[in-house]
C-alpha cells in the first residue's frame, strides 16, 4: 500500500457525526441534513448506529410520493450499515467504499459512533496517493467507482431507479415534453409556461443545418454510401463545429458554451435525417417549424406529419434515453472536456463511445433476435439454444440495473397501446428469456434493459433499423451537453492511472 499506510480514516473523518433517530419523522431529519449541509445521516440508537439515510432515499421517497411528515426514518434508512473502524488504512477503506458502491461510511470504535467518512474524503487522500498505491485496488470496468460529483441526474441500479435533477425520468417521460427535459437539464429547473416559449423560440432556429454545412453533406453521404448513419453523423458533427469555429472550452465563457451546446443538440435530428436521405438518394427535408422535437423528427423522415401516438411514443422514448448516468458515452464527453478541448470534440467521442454494441448499438439487434424467432412457441428453444453456446441475449443485462430496468419498464408500456404482433411476440420472449437467463446463469440478474422495448416502438413508429441508435443518440446528446457544461464550469483534467502488467522494466534495449 505504500504511502497509504501513512493516513488512517480517523484523520479524514468528520466528526461529531449528524445524526437522527429511528422513530423520528424523514421531514425532520432531512431538515437537520440541509441545515447542516451534509448528505446523509446516521441513524443511532445511543451510540449504536443502526442505519443511514442519505439524500438518495429522500429522492426515492418524493418519487413514490411517499410524504415525509408522515414517514419515519425507520421506513427508508438503510439498516445495519457497514463500518470501518478509526485506525483502518485510508486506502484500504476507500477500496471498499468503491467495491460496495457505497457513498459514506459510519466509523466506529467499540460499537460507538466516532465519525462519518465519505467517498470524497477518501478520494481527496486518493489523489495525492502515488497511482501505483491505490490502482491495483479499482475493480475492473470501473463498475461501483465515483469519479465525479454530479447535479444532472443519477441512476440507483439495485432499487430500479433513476433521476434527472430529482425528478423520476420516468415520471418525466409520462408528464413532460422533451423540450421541457432538455431545458431542466441545461438550466436547472423546469421551465415556466414564459419560459418555455422563450426557449421554444430561441430552439427553432437552430434546428436549421448552416448552409455552408448543408452543402457538403451530398458528398459525405456519397463516400459513406453504405456507413452507419451514426459515423456519418460522428464526421458531421466534428466538421460543423470546426466550420463555426468552436473555441476550445477552457477559453469560452458559460454562456458561449451553453449556446454552442443548444446548436448542437438542436441540429442533430435534422443532420441525421438529411444523411439518412441523401444515402437513399432523396432531397433533404427541412425541420417543420410548428412541430415539437419529437413530431419534427419523425417528419424529416419522410415529410408526413406523424399521428400524434406515434410522435408522442417516440417523444417518451427520448425523454427517458436523455441522460443516464456516468455511462460509457458520457464518461468521454467529460474526459475530452476536462482537457479543455471544444464542445464538439466532446460530443463527436461520445458518438463514438456510443456506437459500440455493448453500450448503444443494441436495439436493432434485438429486434433482429424477435425475427429469428418468429413466433411465441420458438421462443424457448431459441433462447436455450443461445445462452448455453455462450451467445448474449441484446437487450437483457445491464451494468447498473440488478433488477428490472424502469425504462424497459416504461417503454412496454409506451409500445402496448401501439399494439401489433411484435408488441406480444416481445412480451413473451422477454418472460422466457428472463427464466432462461435466471436458470443458466444463475445469480446474474439478468432482466430487460431499454434497447428490448426500444427497437419495438421504433418500428412500430415508422423508424427504419437503421436510425434506431442515430435516435438514441439524438436524445442522449442533450444529456452529454449538460454534462459537458457542468463538467467545463467546475473543471480538473480527469487523469486516472494503469497497472502495468507486462514483463518486468527496464529490460536492455537489444542493439540493433
Ligand atoms: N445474455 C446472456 N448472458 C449475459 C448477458 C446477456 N445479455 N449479459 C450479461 N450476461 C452474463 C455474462 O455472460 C456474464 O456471465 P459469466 O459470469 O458466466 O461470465 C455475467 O452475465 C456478467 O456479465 P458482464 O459482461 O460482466 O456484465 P457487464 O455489466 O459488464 O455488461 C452489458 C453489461 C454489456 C449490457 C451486458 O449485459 C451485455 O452484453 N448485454 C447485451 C448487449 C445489450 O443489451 N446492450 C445494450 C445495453 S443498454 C445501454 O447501454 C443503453
Amino acid at each position: 500500500m505504500g504511502n497509504a499506510s501513512l493516513q488512517a480514516v480517523r484523520d479524514v473523518m468528520s466528526h461529531p457525526v449528524v445524526t437522527a433517530s429511528s422513530g423520528e419523522t424523514v421531514a425532520e431529519a432531512a431538515a437537520r441534513m440541509r441545515e447542516q449541509h451534509v448528505g446523509s445521516v446516521v441513524v443511532v440508537d445511543g451510540d449504536l448506529p443502526v442505519g443511514i439515510l442519505t439524500e438518495r432515499d429522500l429522492v426515492l421517497l418524493s418519487a413514490q410520493g411517499a410524504d415525509p411528515s408522515n414517514d419515519r426514518v425507520v421506513d427508508w434508512m438503510t439498516p445495519d450499515p457497514d463500518s470501518v473502524s478509526s485506525d483502518t488504512d485510508a486506502t484500504a477503506a476507500f477500496a471498499s467504499l468503491a467495491e460496495r458502491g457505497y457513498r459514506h461510511i459510519p466509523v466506529v470504535d467499540d460499537k460507538a459512533l466516532v465519525g462519518l467518512v465519505s467517498m470524497r474524503d477518501l478520494m481527496r487522500i486518493a489523489a495525492i496517493q502515488p497511482a501505483d498505491s491505490i490502482a491495483t485496488d479499482v475493480p475492473r470496468g470501473l463498475e461501483g467507482v465515483e469519479v465525479a460529483e454530479t447535479s444532472v441526474g443519477d441512476v440507483r441500479g439495485l432499487e430500479g431507479f433513476y433521476h434527472y435533477r430529482q425528478y423520476n425520468a420516468v415520471e418525466l417521460a409520462q408528464k413532460r415534453t422533451l423540450e421541457d427535459v432538455w431545458y431542466l437539464l441545461f438550466e436547472g429547473e423546469l421551465p415556466t409556461r414564459q419560459e418555455r416559449e422563450r426557449f421554444l423560440d430561441e430552439v427553432r432556429p437552430l434546428r436549421e443545418i448552416p448552409p455552408e454545412v448543408a452543402a457538403v453533406l451530398p458528398e459525405i453521404a456519397r463516400l459513406g454510401a453504405d456507413a452507419p448513419p451514426l459515423e456519418m453523423l460522428r464526421t458531421t458533427v466534428s466538421l460543423m463545429t470546426a466550420a463555426l469555429r468552436f473555441e476550445p472550452s477552457l477559453d469560452v465563457s458559460a454562456d458561449e458554451l451553453r449556446a454552442q451546446a443548444l446548436r448542437v443538440c438542436a441540429v442533430v435530428p435534422t443532420l441525421l435525417m438529411a444523411l439518412y436521405r441523401l444515402q437513399h438518394g432523396e432531397e433533404p427535408i427541412p425541420p417543420h417549424p410548428e412541430l415539437s422535437y419529437a413530431a419534427n423528427y419523425l417528419y424529416m423522415l419522410d415529410g408526413k406529419e406523424p399521428s400524434p401516438e406515434h410522435a408522442r411514443a417516440i417523444e417518451q422514448y427520448l425523454v427517458c434515453t436523455i441522460e443516464h448516468g456516468f455511462n460509457a458515452s458520457t464518461f468521454t464527453a467529460r474526459v475530452i472536456t476536462s482537457t479543455g478541448a471544444d464542445l464538439g470534440a466532446a460530443v463527436v467521442g461520445a458518438i463514438g463511445a456510443l456506437s459500440g454494441p455493448l453500450h448503444g448499438g443494441a436495439p436493432s439487434r434485438a429486434l433482429a433476435m424477435l425475427d429469428a424467432i418468429g413466433t411465441p412457441d420458438r421462443a424457448e428453444a431459441y433462447l436455450r439454444e443461445q445462452v448455453s453456446s455462450g451467445q448474449r441475449l441484446m437487450g437483457f443485462g445491464h451494468r447498473a440495473y440488478k433488477t428490472y430496468d424502469p425504462r424497459s419498464e416504461l417503454l412496454r408500456g409506451v409500445a402496448e397501446p401501439l399494439g401489433g404482433d411484435q408488441v406480444e411476440l416481445a412480451k413473451q420472449v422477454e418472460r422466457t428469456a428472463i427464466e432462461v437467463l435466471d436458470e443458466l446463469k444463475p445469480g446474474r440478474r439478468l432482466f430487460t434493459n431499454v434497447e428490448f422495448y426500444t427497437g419495438v416502438v421504433m418500428n412500430t413508429c415508422g423508424l427504419p433499423r437503421e436510425m434506431f441508435t442515430p435516435t438514441f443518440a439524438s436524445s442522449r446528446m442533450i444529456g452529454w451537453c449538460a454534462h459537458i457544461l457542468e463538467q467545463a464550469a467546475d473543471n480538473r483534467l480527469i487523469r486516472p492511472s494503469a497497472t502495468y502488467v507486462g514483463p518486468p522494466p527496464p529490460q536492455p534495449v537489444p542493439d540493433a
